[in-house]
């Protein structure tokens, strides 16, 4: 399948969606505290998504090939768990870091957006490993441009972190994203300039760069989904979709609740 260009037209479709599911987090994050469990996360993110949006959350019984139906409707990825964390009774306690990743879809089109949440208060190192990893994911964005290529988005994102002495989990990457929850290409958050697919008005993906503290390499627990790292270190991720415009982007998944971009962004 090649990579779909989206019209004006989807485009607004992409932009309602990303909106909504941005709108999700901002109505989650007072909810982000110790005592709380991710399975009531969910059932708050669940709730709002279908009956004050009017939409789905995408995530719910996903089943791409090779996966069991994913059981929940966020995902809640905590410490050393990498992405896809599947929300449970487990409450949240101080000092845990969590991601939030929220998948909605309205009126065919996809939403997808992730944030960092730091329950209470968080250690030096846990804070600096999000924020980190946030500026991270902006560098990425920062690429996007007609004429730019995917590997300036991988090679950008890699040489902050590995600059500061973090690894970058190769097995997962960003990913078009439309109609379709996952289409092509794939945006691999580490690489060389001047590589991969050239960026052209109309593309949208996702760019969603998962950091380690310690090392890249990662196993899946036996739900089939939980994507933990090998050696226990924390790791964050922050998520976006993005379109690619004449003259540079447009993020898609932006709310009233959304984290300023850093100061490098213009
Ligand atoms: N939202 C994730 C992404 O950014 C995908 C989650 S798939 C699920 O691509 F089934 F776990 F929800
Ligand atoms: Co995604
Ligand atoms: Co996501």
């Amino acid at each position: 399948m090649p990579i779909t260009l989206k019209s004006a037209e989807d485009i607004e479709g992409l932009r309602v969606a990303g909106r909504l599911a941005s709108e999700v987090l901002d109505m989650l994050t007072e909810h982000v505290k110790p005592g709380v469990s991710t399975e009531q996360l969910d059932k708050l993110a669940h709730d709002h998504i279908v009956h004050v949006q009017g939409g789905i959350p995408a995530p719910l019984n996903y089943a791409p090939p090779g996966y069991i139906p994913y059981p929940k409707s966020i995902c809640t990825s905590i410490n050393h768990q990498v992405c896809h964390g599947i929300p449970n009774d487990r409450p949240l306690k101080n000092g845990d870091i969590v991601n939030i990743d929220v998948t909605v879809i309205k009126d065919g089109w996809h939403g997808d957006t992730s944030r960092m949440f730091i329950v209470g208060e968080g250690s030096i190192a846990a804070t600096r490993l999000c924020s980190l990893t946030y500026e991270a994911m902006w560098k990425g964005i920062a690429k996007v441009k007609p004429g730019a290529r995917l590997g300036d988005i991988g090679h950008a994102i890699q040489t902050f972190a590995e600059n500061q002495g973090f690894s970058i989990v190769r097995e997962f990457c960003g990913h078009g994203i439309g109609r379709k929850f996952h289409e092509e290409p794939q945006v691999l958050h580490y690489g060389r300039p001047g590589t991969l697919e050239e960026l052209v008005p109309g593309m949208v993906f996702t760019i969603e760069p998962m950091i380690n503290a310690g090392r890249r390499e990662i196993r899946e627990l036996g739900d089939g989904w939980t994507i933990v790292t090998k050696d226990r270190s924390l790791s964050a991720q922050w998520e976006h979709t993005v379109v690619v415009t004449e003259t540079g982007y447009e993020v898609m998944t932006l709310s009233a609740g959304s984290p300023p971009p850093p100061a490098f962004i213009g």
